[in-house]
């Protein structure tokens, strides 16, 4: 009988990793896990969702001996271990998403490893605030918002030659990127060094940039894990919703289980090879919408309060054009309803969200992400 094909997932443990590998197992690969396990996400334990089935190894990405371990035997990697959020050790974005990258196909190399394919996850977030139309002067990439642009409240994007209001076109894999934080500028570098290094070595690579991705497992320890966990975790709670700026921010948000059927595409099919994919559910959701949404949900009544607070280098619209995707044969099937209903009815069961919610606001303030 021909030997199922192994399959390595880095971050496996995590959000998008853990169901990623519950669909591999499903679909009859053998999987194996390298995670460490790290805080924020984890508290150093095996979380109680993750799959039995696959093989875990604890380990950390930055380190080529834990690599070479879990690379032995492999057919394909989904790289998504990864430093998150708005922290300010800046250097360990870097080390964590850089050099993790850099070493995956160094131990590759250097062993002569034969990896069928490597998938590596990276994030809208290089972009940066992105493509404008003006009526007027046409297309334009747009300067990320200054601080005393926001501190004025004046939260829209304008033409920089006639200052009148801009439209947020949709981010297409061919514009030009402009990631904004550390994370953002890491996750680009670390793209750019998968595709470079896979066809120069003819290791086939792709390159997924996900939207917000949504579901239950989204962890609810991180720093800033999207206004999902935030909205949810206060109308639960039934704390009042604040709105960050004036709510009319665009985002495209994407179901976990359609993310994780778009990699079960890439991985068999050969015409995903060396491409770069945008993986959202290209609609445009106001941030306001999905706080309602949530409300709605969790049986509250919806009263935004407008603090008028905000994110230092947030964009004010990130919205997607997945086109791409779906001339393979993928498309989004699941609402935002189905994820927030799938959050809502996850976090239920972890009254310690609430706790960890609050440090993590306090810590944005302390810090000066969140103004
Ligand atoms: N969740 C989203 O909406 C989103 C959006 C864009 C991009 N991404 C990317 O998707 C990937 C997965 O994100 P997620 O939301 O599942 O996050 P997550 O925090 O739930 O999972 C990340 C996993 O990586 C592990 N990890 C972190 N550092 C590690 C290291 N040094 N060695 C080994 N393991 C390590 C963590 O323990 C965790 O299990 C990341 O690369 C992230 O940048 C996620």
């Amino acid at each position: 009988m021909k030997q199922k094909e192994l399959v390595l997932v880095t971050g496996g443990a995590g959000f998008i990793g853990s169901h990623l590998v519950d669909a591999l197992i499903a679909h009859g690969y053998r999987v194996r896990v390298l995670d460490n396990l790290s805080p924020p996400t984890h508290n150093s334990k095996l979380p109680d969702w993750f799959n039995k089935k696959a093989e875990f190894i604890k380990g950390d990405v930055s380190l080529k001996k834990d690599w070479h371990g879990a690379l032995i035997g492999v057919d394909y990697v989904f790289h998504l271990a990864a430093y998150m959020d708005y922290h300010l050790d800046f250097s360990k974005y870097f080390v964590t998403n850089v050099s993790s990258t850099a070493l995956l196909y160094e131990t590759i190399v250097e062993y002569k490893l034969v990896v069928k394919k490597i998938i590596i996850a990276s994030s809208q977030s290089i972009y940066g605030e992105g493509k404008y139309v003006c009526g007027k002067h046409g297309v334009f990439y747009a300067s990320p918002r200054t601080e005393s642009q926001l501190r004025k409240h004046l939260w829209d994007i304008r033409c920089p030659r006639d200052n009148k209001l801009a439209k947020a076109l949709p981010q297409e894999e061919t514009d030009q990127l402009h990631p904004q934080i550390p994370y953002a500028i890491a996750k680009a570098a670390a793209e750019q060094l998968g595709l470079t290094l896979g066809s120069t070595y003819w290791i086939p690579t792709v390159v997924l940039r996900y939207s917000i991705v949504q579901g239950s497992r989204q962890s609810f320890r991180h720093f800033y894990s999207g206004a999902l966990r935030d909205f949810c975790v206060r109308a639960l709670n039934r704390l009042p919703i604040v709105m960050q700026e004036d709510g009319q921010q665009k985002r495209d948000f994407v179901n976990i289980h359609d993310v994780t059927d778009a990699h079960l595409l890439v991985l068999q099919n050969k015409n995903t090879d060396y491409q770069v994919f945008n993986l959202g559910s290209g609609i445009e959701t106001r941030v306001i919408e999905l706080a309602k949404m949530v409300c709605e949900v969790a049986g509250t009544t919806f009263t935004p309060e407008m603090r008028e607070e905000f994110r230092i280098n947030s964009p004010h619209n990130a919205i997607m054009n997945i086109d791409k995707f779906k001339a393979l044969g993928w498309k989004p099937k699941r609402s935002l309803e189905n994820s927030v209903r799938e959050y809502a009815t996850w976090v239920r069961n972890y009254p310690e969200a609430l706790r960890f919610w609050r440090k993590t606001y306090k810590n944005m303030r302390k810090e000066n992400i969140l103004k």
